[in-house]
């Protein structure tokens, strides 16, 4: 494995935050060493599981279509190694998200901030078919804390986003399975060896479409092993145990976290 691009878990202990930074615009969307097999595994799960991995309504149609166009133009200026081939028959989501690594989530204003369109492969142990046509706090209301420490901020953040100023943020979790394509909430064995856990981190982007108005929200998934990220970074043991043991407990409930702190600990020393 190249090394891992973001690790946002460090000594200052577990914390629900923003966290947005600028993004340029070159930065948008990353292609690397793993693009043949994750289209791929795109293109298989667009087959074989097309309802639980795409979802449009009309109200997202448009915004659909000038995100396809803007993903073109991108990689035609930043990754000029891609090759763009589309089924023109298909909806524009699901065309722009066979064009890249990324997981596409359109949000369309109407008062308040709605999923409209989606194409979501790699999906964090939630289900997309629950969230579509819902609003920013609908999608959020499973996640402990959110509608009292992120709700308002994040609305009022989507609301003044503007076309010109685009920015990302990272979420990441630790668990028991690898797999990119994850739509169903945790079922830990008990008896899994914790060191052979996953880091899965989200490299998220917010961007302001110009013509439609609507907001585009990319998902760029990244798993590594505790074992793998050991060998490369000293502090990932104890930055891990340090975020573990200071998660709430609703937190740890929803993460499915319970007890694997005492057994990371174990398992590492
Ligand atoms: C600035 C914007 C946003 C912030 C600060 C934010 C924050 C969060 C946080 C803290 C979590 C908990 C995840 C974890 O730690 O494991 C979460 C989960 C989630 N977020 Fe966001 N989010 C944002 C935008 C969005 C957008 C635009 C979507 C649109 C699809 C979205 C969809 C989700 C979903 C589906 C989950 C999982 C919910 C579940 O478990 O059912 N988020 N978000």
């Amino acid at each position: 494995m190249s090394e891992f691009p973001y690790l946002p878990i460090d000594a200052k202990g577990w914390r629900l935050h923003m966290g947005l930074r600028p993004l340029e615009e070159s930065r948008w969307l990353e292609v690397d060493e793993h693009y043949d097999q994750e289209t791929a595994l795109k293109k298989e799960l667009l087959a074989t599981q097309r309802s639980l991995v795409a979802a449009t309504r009309p109200e997202g149609d448009n915004a659909s279509g000038e995100l396809l166009d803007l993903v073109m133009d991108n990689l035609r200026r930043f990754h000029p190694e891609v090759s763009i081939e589309c089924d023109a028959s298909e909806h524009s989501v699901i065309q722009a998200s066979r064009l890249v690594q990324e997981d596409l989530c359109v949000l369309v204003p109407d008062g308040t901030w709605r999923l409209q369109a989606a194409c979501v492969c790699f999906p964090s142990r939630w289900d997309l078919t629950t969230k579509i046509g819902t609003t920013l706090d609908d999608i959020h209301a499973p996640v402990p804390g959110y509608a009292q420490q992120l709700a308002k901020t994040t609305t009022s953040f989507f609301d003044r986003l503007s076309p010109e100023r685009s920015f990302w943020r990272l979420n990441w979790t630790l668990l028991d399975d690898p797999a990119l394509f994850q739509p169903r909430r945790a079922i830990h064995a008990d008896d899994v060896n914790v060191e052979e856990w996953f880091v899965r981190v989200e490299r998220q982007t917010l961007r302001r479409l110009a013509v439609t108005g609507a907001v585009v929200f990319t998902i760029r998934t990244y798993v590594a092993s505790v074992s793998q990220l050991r060998r490369t970074r000293d502090d990932v043991a104890a930055n891990l145990l340090r975020a573990l043991d200071t998660a709430p407990i609703e937190m740890q409930h929803y993460k499915g976290w319970v007890g694997v702190a005492d057994r990371l600990r174990d398992a590492l020393t």
